[in-house]
């Protein structure tokens, strides 16, 4: 039998475009000797779909006009038995022709964006491929900040107060903005509601520092989100493999900030840390908790991937007031940076024994889901049916 085809997706249009390609090209090393076949599918900073070759090395990166050249453009598609495909569009160079590959599994690589929000999930729901990580909805309500928080409130699990607005209410009434934000009493935190990485994310001590804030933010999202901070804050992330039904919990992490909030920079361009993505971020693993409080997380976390309906992998964020030992929600990461592999590893298992999980888990549900019942064996549309329908044309 021929190698099976996992295709590995990230890139896209997002301000965290150069971390999905590290978390991809992560997952695309671990996976190398495997039964598996390793193809590429990079979306370009203006959405192109791309694969070949020269994506699968981490190096051609740094030059990314290039790279695309030397790419050839593709797209999903369906053999003529309606099985699913990545289809190469079109060829560079003169002799060889157009090749298409038959897909065992998608493994999204996204951060932000659409390719972490529930649509390139779509994608491969509606051409009935099976893909790693949380679905489309627990991929769309997990991307929204805000929407998380309700869901969690509802839930009964402890978030931090929030204001969310759009730009045209700031634009129309500031006023009442900044009454809200008064109202939480500074200092506050302003985020855009739906992405990653501390990209536009502020601290603001007071009124001034909020509006410049907001301002900035307001360049990658038109919802943002004013919080109260938490202070003194401890952050600790706690990682869920699995489904609804079935889940293991990683150890606990205590990331390090070398401000007053972990930035991109602390994330992931320290000394060192262009290469290793989220795993070169300052932290300490397992976390220098107490018991009871890893406990309490790991909890939390179970019950937050549970609520979320999130499969696969995914990262559960929460601040820790270190004064009253409160601990809150922050987010929900359904694509983790570098899929939280670092976690695993502390917990007895590496990289590829995480990424073949993660392949499996996603064949398991695609199995769950197509061998169900999905259309009933008769024709509505039938002549006799459609006849009896009133107002179409034709009709008596
Ligand atoms: N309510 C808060 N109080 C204090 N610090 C916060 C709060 N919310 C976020 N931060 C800091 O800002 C960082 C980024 O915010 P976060 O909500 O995690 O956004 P992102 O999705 O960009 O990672 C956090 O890692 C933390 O350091
Ligand atoms: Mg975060």
């Amino acid at each position: 039998m021929s190698s099976q085809n996992i295709i590995v997706a990230f890139g896209g249009i997002s301000p965290e475009h150069e971390v999905s390609v590290l978390s991809a090209m992560q997952a695309i090393a671990s996976l190398k000797n495997t039964s598996y076949t390793i193809i590429p599918l990079y979306i370009s900073k203006s959405g192109r779909w791309l694969t070949g070759p020269p994506l699968l090395d981490l190096e051609n990166y740094q030059d990314l006009d290039a790279l695309v050249k030397q790419a050839t453009s593709c797209s999903f598609g369906h053999d003529d038995l309606g099985k699913p495909i990545l289809r190469e569009t079109e060829k560079n160079g003169f002799f060889s022709s157009p090749e298409q590959h038959s897909i065992h599994a998608v493994i999204p690589a996204f951060h932000g964006s659409e390719g972490e929000n529930g649509a390139f999930q779509g994608t491969c729901e509606m051409y009935n491929i099976p893909y790693a990580g949380s679905n489309v909805l627990a991929s769309s309500l997990g991307m929204d900040k805000v929407k998380a928080k309700e869901l969690c409130r509802a839930h009964n699990i402890p978030v931090v107060d929030e204001y969310d607005f759009y730009e045209s209410e700031w634009v129309r009434d500031q006023k009442s903005v900044l009454y809200y934000a008064e109202k939480l009493q500074y200092p506050v935190m302003v985020k855009p509601t739906t992405l990653g990485s501390s990209i536009g994310v502020a601290k603001a001590d007071d009124e001034e520092a909020l509006i410049e804030a907001v301002e900035m933010a307001f360049r990658y999202d038109h919802n943002l989100m004013i919080e109260k901070a938490v202070i003194p804050l401890m952050e600790i992330n706690c990682s869920i493999l699995g489904t609804t039904e079935q889940m293991q919990t990683s150890v606990c992490e205590r990331p390090l900030g070398q401000q007053d909030l972990l930035s991109f920079e602390d994330k992931y361009q320290n000394e060192g840390g262009g290469q290793k993505g989220m795993a070169s971020a300052d932290r300490i693993i397992p976390a220098d908790i107490s018991d009871e409080l890893t406990q309490k997380i790991q909890a939390m976390s179970r019950n937050i991937f549970k609520i979320f309906r999130a499969s696969g992998v995914a990262r559960l964020d929460f601040l820790v007031n270190t004064d009253t030992d409160e601990v809150y929600f922050n987010e929900i990461n359904t694509i983790p940076g570098s899929f939280s592999y670092y976690l695993w590893e502390e917990s007895g298992m590496n990289m590829k024994e995480l990424m073949l999980k993660l392949i499996d888990i996603a064949l398991e549900q695609h199995r769950q889901k197509v061998g169900r019942i999905r259309s009933y064996d008769t024709n509505l549309l039938n002549e006799k049916a459609v006849k009896g329908i009133k107002g179409l044309k034709g009709t008596k």
